[in-house]
């Protein structure tokens, strides 16, 4: 059951020709997902784009690469196999068999997850819409791409999940996930961090470092569900997600690498006036990106969370390698926040209470690895300086932090010194205007903008100079 079927409208392995009707509810919504890829989906006009489609779920040799007209891109519905043997492995159903169907009582707070999952893959599209315009090269053209059409079939996986298993509702759900924009002031995105715009490349390499990293913990969570189908579903997401966070990785690397080849060449830090990109605001936007970021985890305690977890709908990051009782009614654990005497600092609270505590800080040492990547280039290079994450309290919209203050180290500063120094942490109008005017698209087969260096590698074995995109 591994090989996706490519015979049928929709590319699927799930047997959709056994089920007619959602076989044609599925196809009914399909010409509507593509009105939305035309009008909001990639801008930039192209002939064909070297791209990945997925083709098995197996560990090995699960994708096709070629030259494919974007909007002929094979969509599909993929889950990983099934593991007949599975069990729950948390909360109350802790032993039982994992569920095939949706269980009354918890209808309502699956749907709504997958709803929330399933907002953020269209919108991630519609933020990079205008991006190909400015690419830095033909390989990174095609990996934006690459980025784009996945981000489109993650929405696929989550509308399957939606018609098969929501039932009316269901299918309106999966019909409002069309309907709202990134950044529109009527219908918004669900989350503050897909109404952000993503205005240049250096963003788009954040916004894959921090917040696709996001996505990659949120699948996680969502992989160990007791709901198989979701299980299986976002297994295979996971699995195109990691292309996405290397586009990010990768490209903040090739920034640091340019700017200190300039730095070095101009003996200066200040690369603005030759072509690049300085230390400080590479900083700045790393700290944007990441708390934006961390405010997707939600608040440092939930109920809800507590209750999706106890159901089983919702699990931990590596449920299975966790050494403890997979149940935590006994535990408790220390979250972020503001203490009785109001310095930011630690609190007790239940650990069923404090689990988005525990993704959240999952997800930050992940990050560190990024920054210790980065901080190495310029090691390497003999240079002195480093970049860092900010403290976790610092320009927090969600959760504890979110009515004080707090400089990137970590100290309380009120709203008056926060209005006057934030300038020095956070992009500035300058800083982006100069960033933004370094973005003049280099098309050209083999050449990139001088603001990046080259990749080591290009995609699938081929050289960088390889003609990845035919612009139409
Ligand atoms: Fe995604
Ligand atoms: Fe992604």
């Amino acid at each position: 059951m591994t090989a996706a079927d490519y015979s049928e409208k929709i590319p699927n392995n799930v047997d959709l020709r056994e089920d007619r009707r959602l076989q044609r509810a599925l196809e009914s919504w399909q010409p509507n997902f593509l009105r939305w890829w035309e009008s909001m989906g990639p801008a930039l006009p192209t002939h064909d784009v070297y791209l990945r489609t997925a083709v098995n779920v197996g560990r090995e040799g699960w994708a096709h690469f070629g030259h494919v007209p974007m909007r002929d891109y094979r969509w599909g519905v993929f889950l990983a196999e099934r593991d007949r043997d599975r069990r729950v492995a948390f909360g109350q159903h802790k032993g039982e068999p994992v569920w095939q169907k949706v269980p009354g009582e918890y209808r309502a707070d699956l749907q709504r997850l997958i709803v929330i999952q399933g907002d953020t893959e269209p919108a991630s599209v519609e933020q990079q819409r205008n991006l190909g315009a400015t690419a830095p090269s033909l390989y990174d053209l095609r990996n934006l791409f690459q980025v784009n059409v996945e981000e489109g079939r993650h929405l696929w996986a989550m509308v399957y999940l939606l018609h098969a298993y929501f039932g009316r509702e269901g299918r309106e759900e999966a019909d409002e996930l069309l309907r709202r924009n990134s950044g529109s002031s009527e219908s918004p995105r669900i989350l503050g961090a897909f109404n952000e715009e993503t205005p240049d490349w250096l963003s788009f390499f954040m916004f894959t470092y921090f917040t696709d990293r996001d996505g990659k913990y949120q699948l996680g969570t969502l992989k160990e569900s007791a709901f198989d189908p979701l299980s299986r579903t976002c297994e295979f997401m996971l699995k195109e997600e990691s292309h996405h966070m290397f586009v990010g990785t990768t490209g903040v690397d090739r920034v640091v690498e340019r700017t200190v080849q300039l730095m070095i060449e101009h003996d200066t830090d200040d690369v603005g006036p030759h072509g690049g990109i300085p230390l400080a605001v590479i900083q700045k936007y790393v700290n944007f990106h990441y708390a934006v970021s961390l405010d997707l985890f939600g608040s440092e305690t939930s109920t809800n969370v507590a209750n999706y977890f106890t159901a089983g709908l919702k699990g931990r990051w590596s449920e299975e390698r966790r050494a403890d009782d997979h149940r935590l009614l006994d535990d408790s654990v220390l979250v972020d926040g503001i203490t009785e005497d109001g310095r930011i600092g630690q609190t007790e609270v239940a650990a069923l209470v404090g689990l988005n505590t525990d993704l959240r800080r999952a997800y930050i040492s992940d990050c560190r690895n990024g920054v210790n990547r980065w901080n190495r280039i310029l090691d390497s290079a003999g240079m002195p300086q480093r970049l860092a994450l900010p403290h976790i309290a610092f320009n927090r919209k969600v959760g504890a932090f979110k009515g004080i203050e707090a400089t990137p180290d970590g100290e309380l500063i009120s709203a008056e010194d926060w209005a006057r120094r934030k300038g020095r942490w956070l992009p500035t109008d300058l800083d982006k205007t100069h960033v933004r005017s370094l973005m003049r698209p280099v098309h050209e087969r083999g050449k990139i903008a001088a603001w990046i260096a080259p990749p080591r590698q290009g995609i699938n074995g081929k050289p960088f100079d390889y003609d990845y995109v035919h612009l139409g």
